[in-house]
């Protein structure tokens, strides 16, 4: 299908051994690299990135990226998605869109494994919140601008809860590879993702609707107007976020965890964090693939209902579609909306659904949900032991203090939570959850159910008065 060579806006390309396919194996169906189209043109699915793994040179250890540390002066080094290119080497490095992403943290953390029931030193934490925008959204965009590069394209748009439209308009402003256009639902995106946009300077569409309207809308947009999508359909975008599972591996010197969790929202993360896993484990470069917990917010739990209380399966190919036609039927026929605190997961159409059941296949996966206040608490938790998360990362720790609890994580495990994005990309919530006004605390969090804040760290409020600041500090323990 590939053709030889080709010119795209005066550079020469050299095509890699990459190509796109539907993930239904029955269809099958490929597409040249350079094609731009987010679904299978003859069946409608999702399509993902493949390679020629015969035709390229795939390192014989995962070792062999431990070199590339000592050269961080490459750009293409330093970052924590390009320093993995033999892993995802769908474009030449030399064109290869970097802002310094993946520059993250997998730490332990003691005070976080006593709460959710995990032996001291068995619970690491990815912390994301460090990428350039703050959310693991940096590396899939590193590498969905990369592709838009190649194919040429001038504009790029996304619906978002926050955190992807924040990426892409960072990495839109910083390398002028693209014009940024995004849609966001009203009143549902945080204000410090909101400001990250406003300030990147993208083109930004409030729609009068939440996420979903947004989702759907988005790709008729771009359809229409020619616009390059960099949602999580875009299979390239999910190549940079594969990377996320190289660096937790790299943090644990090359070991497999015995679990890897993650909130699901657009489902992108888990079906990356997948095909990582099932890539390296068919290239022989790991013994096992690692189990994935996807945690849900009740309030948008939408894989939990299918594949937890309805029985959906991969099934090798072949899932139950009508099971899922009638789930989204009955969802629109109710005017179910999706509701929860942590509004970068507040989604209940995930469009990376058929993929994400794959990953639960291919890492003996399972569905989990978590109320706000377990979330909120869990968050809480997280910001005392010393990294801080957003309300949608917490829901990770949330989810598996629910798993040990129900014996199917073992307070033994060797367990990964990824922590997706940086506290500061929500502080409305973070503030009502600590405030001593419960006027705040109801209007904030009261009003989706959440009854109490376990572990309020509430200001003291105080006279402006030496002897009463003194009194209150001694009296507070400190
Ligand atoms: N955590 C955070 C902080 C997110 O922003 C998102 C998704 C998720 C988890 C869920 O990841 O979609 O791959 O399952 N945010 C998207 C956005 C939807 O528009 O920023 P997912």
């Amino acid at each position: 299908m590939l053709r030889n060579k080709y010119i795209i806006k005066q550079v020469e390309y050299r095509p890699t051994p990459a190509f796109q396919r539907c993930i239904i194996p029955g269809c099958g169906a490929t597409y040249p690299l350079e094609e731009i189209r987010t679904a299978c043109a003859s069946c409608g699915s999702l399509l993902d990135v493949e390679y020629e793994w015969d035709r390229l040179r795939v390192p014989g250890s995962l070792t062999f990226f431990e070199e590339k540390w000592g050269r961080r002066a490459d750009p293409f080094c330093f970052s924590g998605v390009w320093r993995f290119h033999e892993l995802l080497p769908f474009a030449p490095l030399e064109r290869c869109v970097t802002l310094g992403e993946g520059q993250t943290l997998l730490q332990p953390s003691e005070g976080v494994a006593r709460y959710a029931g995990v032996r001291p030193g068995r619970l690491f934490l990815q912390y994301e919140g460090l990428n350039p925008s703050g959310s693991f959204k940096d590396n899939g965009m590193a590498a969905a601008l990369t592709h838009a590069r190649l194919v040429g394209a001038d504009r790029a748009a996304c619906a978002s809860t926050g955190n992807t439209s924040a990426s892409l308009a960072l990495y839109s402003a910083f390398t002028r590879a693209v014009r940024a256009v995004i849609f966001i639902g009203s009143g549902k995106i945080a204000y410090g993702k909101l400001s990250q946009a406003l300030d990147y300077g993208a083109l930004t569409v409030q729609i009068r609707g939440d996420f979903d309207d947004a989702m759907a809308r988005v790709q008729e947009v771009c359809r229409e107007l020619g616009i390059y999508l960099v949602n999580s359909v875009n299979p390239f975008r999910l190549e940079g976020q594969k990377t996320i599972m190289y660096r937790v591996l790299e943090g644990l010197r090359w070991e497999v965890p015995d679990w890897v969790i993650v909130p699901g929202g657009n489902l992108g993360n888990s079906s990356a964090f997948g095909k990582a896993f099932y890539e390296l484990h068919a290239l022989g470069l790991i013994p096992r693939i690692p189990r994935l917990a996807v945690i849900n917010a009740t309030g948008a739990n939408t894989l939990y209902e299918l594949v937890e209380k309805q029985g959906l399966h991969w099934n090798q190919g072949n899932p139950d579609r009508a099971l899922i036609d009638r789930y989204f039927g009955e969802m629109d026929a109710h005017g179910r909306r999706a509701s929860t605190i942590a509004s970068a997961i507040e989604i209940n159409r995930p469009v990376n659904l058929l993929k994400c059941i794959r990953a639960l296949e291919w890492c003996d996966g399972v569905v989990c949900e978590v109320t706000d206040e377990e979330i909120l608490d869990a968050k809480a938790q997280v910001g005392a032991g010393g990294l801080g998360c957003e309300p949608a990362s917490a829901a990770s720790v949330a989810g598996l203090r629910k798993l040990v609890g129900g014996c199917i994580v073992g307070a033994d495990q060797r367990v990964v939570c990824v922590l997706t994005g940086h506290p500061l990309k929500d502080p409305t919530a973070t503030v009502a959850y600590h405030s001593a006004d419960p006027e705040q605390f109801d209007q904030v969090l009261g009003a989706r159910g959440v009854r109490q804040a376990e572990f309020a760290n509430h200001p003291v409020v105080v006279d402006n008065d030496l002897d009463a600041i003194i009194k209150a500090i001694q009296t507070s323990g400190a």
